[in-house]
């Protein structure tokens, strides 16, 4: 099965796809695109961190989460050298209310293990969805630049959201796993159904 295809299958999990309009419309605002792009880079590596520093008594996550770390902040780098050459502005972050509704479903409490769980298939689907997007960017947009780069990314992430799902189905029982990711997947679905289309942010 070539890449293409296998992730293809991958993104299929995704119950929503992107509304085909936002491409258009972030191609306009690509510095701003290309600003928040860069913070969700920033919180893709401090989720990580933060789970390392939660969790350091699991060898196999730490491990596994440390080059991620790394990855991620490479990433970051790129975008900031994506802006740079563009004479673009970075500035504060933006609320991100595609990351603080899905915050809200984050059972709380539960066992630790629980607590991975739900961490983890958080992560894993904001991987999925900006590989998603990355996908929509690098097939879309003019610059071709950015379409090479985007592409780059859309093959890391996909990566990291199979690893995240791999570690939850390692550190919980993969059943749990599956019916709670089946659940985080029509709530992502049912969120982006409500918020409102933009091109200014990345999700
Ligand atoms: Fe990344
Ligand atoms: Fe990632």
């Amino acid at each position: 099965m070539s890449w293409e295809e296998s992730t293809r299958q991958k993104m299929l999990h995704l119950k929503l796809p992107t509304d085909p309009r936002w491409v258009g419309i972030a191609e306009m605002q690509i510095e701003d695109i290309l600003v928040d792009h860069a913070y969700c880079e920033q919180k893709a590596a401090s989720s990580c961190i933060s789970l390392i520093l939660r969790y350091p008594d699991l060898d196999e996550l730490v491990d596994t989460l440390t080059p991620i770390v790394a990855e991620e902040w490479g990433h970051f780098e790129r975008v900031m050298e994506q802006l740079r050459k563009r004479n673009m502005k970075f500035g504060f972050p933006r609320k991100d209310e595609y990351v603080i509704k899905l915050n809200g479903f984050v059972k709380k409490g539960g066992s630790r293990k629980q607590q991975l769980t739900e961490h983890l298939l958080l992560n894993a689907l904001i991987e999925a969805r900006s590989c998603e997007r990355f996908k929509l960017l690098s097939k879309h947009i003019q610059d071709e630049e950015l379409k090479k780069f985007y592409y780059e990314l859309m093959i890391s992430e996909a990566g990291h959201y199979v690893t995240f799902i791999e570690l939850a189905r390692k550190f919980h029982d993969p059943e749990y796993v599956n019916q709670r990711w089946q659940e985080w997947l029509d709530y992502e679905a049912s969120i982006l159904k409500e918020m409102e289309l933009r091109g200014d942010r990345m999700h």
